[in-house]
Formats: C-alpha cells, sequence, structure tokens
C-alpha cells in the first residue's frame, strides 16, 4: 500500500485504469498487456461522448475528471492512463489536480520523429483538439529545431475508426486526403497524434508508401507507466495473467463488435454508469 499526500491508500493489487474518447485507447492497452501481462486493466470508451477533439475545451475536462473519479473511487484503481492525445491535452493539469493516484499522459511523439527523419520534414496528424492547445504549441516549440514540421487536422477520421471497419471506402478517402501534404512536401516521418490512427496503422503505411515511417507513443506510454508504477511501489505481484474489464458510455453492441475487430476478441463490455 502506497500513502499519497493527502492520505489516499493505493493498493499494488489494484487494476490500472485507462480511459479514451472511444476505442482509440486500445493502442495503448495492447502495449500495456505486453509490457506488464500481470497487472489488472479496467478501460473506459466513453463513446457517446465522442470526438473528444472536436468538442469544447470544458466538456473534456468535464468528462475525462468523472470518468477517472469513476476508475479510482469505484474500481480501486492505483493509476491512470489518459489514452488520448486530446484529453491529455485538455485535461490532465485538472486530473493530476483532483486524483491522488500517479496519472500517466501521452503526448504526440515528435521527439523521436525529429531523430528518425532524413528529409528533415515530420507530418503530425491529429485531433483538431491537440493541434489547437497550448500543450502541442509548446511541445512542437520545445523539439522542432531545424526541422520543418507539417500539423493535419483530421476532423471526422477517428470517428469513422470508431466504426470498426478498417477497409472502408470512406476511411482509405479520408486517410488519403489527409496524408496528401505530407508526401506533397516529402515527409518521412509521420506522427500518428491520436489513439485511434494506429488501430488502422496497416492502411496509413499503404497509402504513405514504405519509405514513410509511422510513429505513436503507445510503447514509450507503457514504458513510462511501469516506471511510475515502480517509483510508487504500485507494481502487482501477481503472478497470474492480468484480467481486463471494459466500459462504455455509448451503445454497447457496436462498441464490442468495434474492440473485437481491431483486436481480434469481441470483450465483454458494461455500461459506464457516469
Ligand atoms: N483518441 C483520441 C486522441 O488520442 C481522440 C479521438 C476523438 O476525437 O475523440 O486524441
Amino acid at each position: 500500500m502506497t500513502q499519497s499526500d493527502t492520505g489516499q491508500i493505493a493498493d499494488p493489487s489494484g487494476p490500472v485504469g485507462i480511459f479514451d474518447s472511444g476505442i482509440g485507447g486500445l493502442s495503448i492497452l495492447r502495449e500495456i498487456r505486453k509490457l506488464m501481462p500481470e497487472e489488472d486493466l479496467c478501460y473506459v470508451a466513453d463513446s457517446a461522448w465522442m470526438p473528444y477533439g472536436e468538442k469544447p475545451r470544458a466538456v473534456v475536462r468535464d468528462r475525462s475528471l468523472k470518468i477517472a473519479r469513476f476508475l479510482v473511487e469505484k474500481q480501486g484503481c492505483k493509476a491512470i492512463v489518459v489514452a488520448c492525445n486530446t484529453a491529455t491535452g485538455l485535461a490532465v493539469d485538472l486530473l493530476r489536480e483532483e486524483l491522488d493516484v500517479p496519472v500517466i499522459a501521452i503526448e504526440p511523439a515528435i521527439k523521436p520523429a525529429t531523430e528518425c527523419t532524413k528529409s528533415g520534414v515530420i507530418g503530425v496528424m491529429a485531433t483538431p483538439g491537440t493541434l489547437s492547445g497550448e500543450k502541442f504549441g509548446l511541445l512542437r516549440g520545445r523539439f522542432s529545431g531545424d526541422k520543418r514540421i507539417i500539423s493535419q487536422p483530421c476532423p471526422g477520421l477517428a470517428r469513422e475508426i470508431e466504426k470498426g471497419k478498417p477497409h472502408s471506402i470512406r476511411l482509405r478517402k479520408l486517410l488519403t486526403r489527409f496524408l496528401h501534404p505530407f508526401l506533397e512536401e516529402g515527409a518521412d516521418v509521420i506522427v500518428l497524434g491520436c489513439t485511434h490512427y494506429p488501430l488502422v496503422k496497416p492502411l496509413i503505411q499503404e497509402i504513405a508508401g514504405p519509405g514513410v515511417q509511422l510513429i505513436d507513443s503507445g510503447e514509450a506510454v507503457a514504458r513510462q507507466l511501469h516506471r511510475k508504477l515502480d517509483e510508487s511501489g504500485l507494481r502487482s505481484s501477481s503472478a497470474r495473467e492480468g484480467s481486463q474489464r471494459f466500459w462504455c458510455s455509448g451503445k454497447i453492441i457496436e462498441c464490442a463488435s468495434s474492440l473485437g475487430i481491431l483486436s481480434g476478441n469481441t470483450p465483454h463490455v458494461e455500461k459506464l454508469p457516469v
């Protein structure tokens, strides 16, 4: 057990809470599962309120806090992973202020992209909310150096991926349109700055071509969670494989089916009570 500054006790045998506006955080959950198979995981898809990237800041902050509180107070989560770039940009400060457990956040992988590019041109695709946020401006300013960073807001893309039809013509059309400026300008690295995008990585790679490297932040988030749990004495010591529970605020059947198509097995999904 670890006591926080405000006296709340976190239990190492408790689950890790993960949330996103929808099923995008599955790309993060996978990486966490790979690195820490023994941890129990609770996942919330806030599908009734998606897309966060096209919602006012106050709405995203309110939903993020409600969900994080549900995970910590009702499910006993010992840490929260904000598996959403938009919610990180708009609400992570609030979560860190209000919660007594470690909050692990995600940001577009601009730093590693600057280390990989040979052409010096980097494309960043993300939601309008992420790209217009102050946090993204600071990140870009900090790491861009002499590299050219082209940012492309992708309205509608997360929602299309959420439908769980990775081979749809509409999805291909949207991606072709959003990737075009990067390819025209000679970008050789593209940052997937929304957790939904790695779920359709093969299609993005096919359209971008073999000379373009795609980078996301999933592994880095899992490593950061590992470090934080270690530092706080919160790693599970269980020898069995961790469990997974899923909640969704939107349509349960659709959510379960999209999760199933994109992950290979259809989980049991419960109705989110907040
Ligand atoms: N998956 C989320 C992200 O990483 C956002 C998708 C949405 O707009 O709801 O930004």
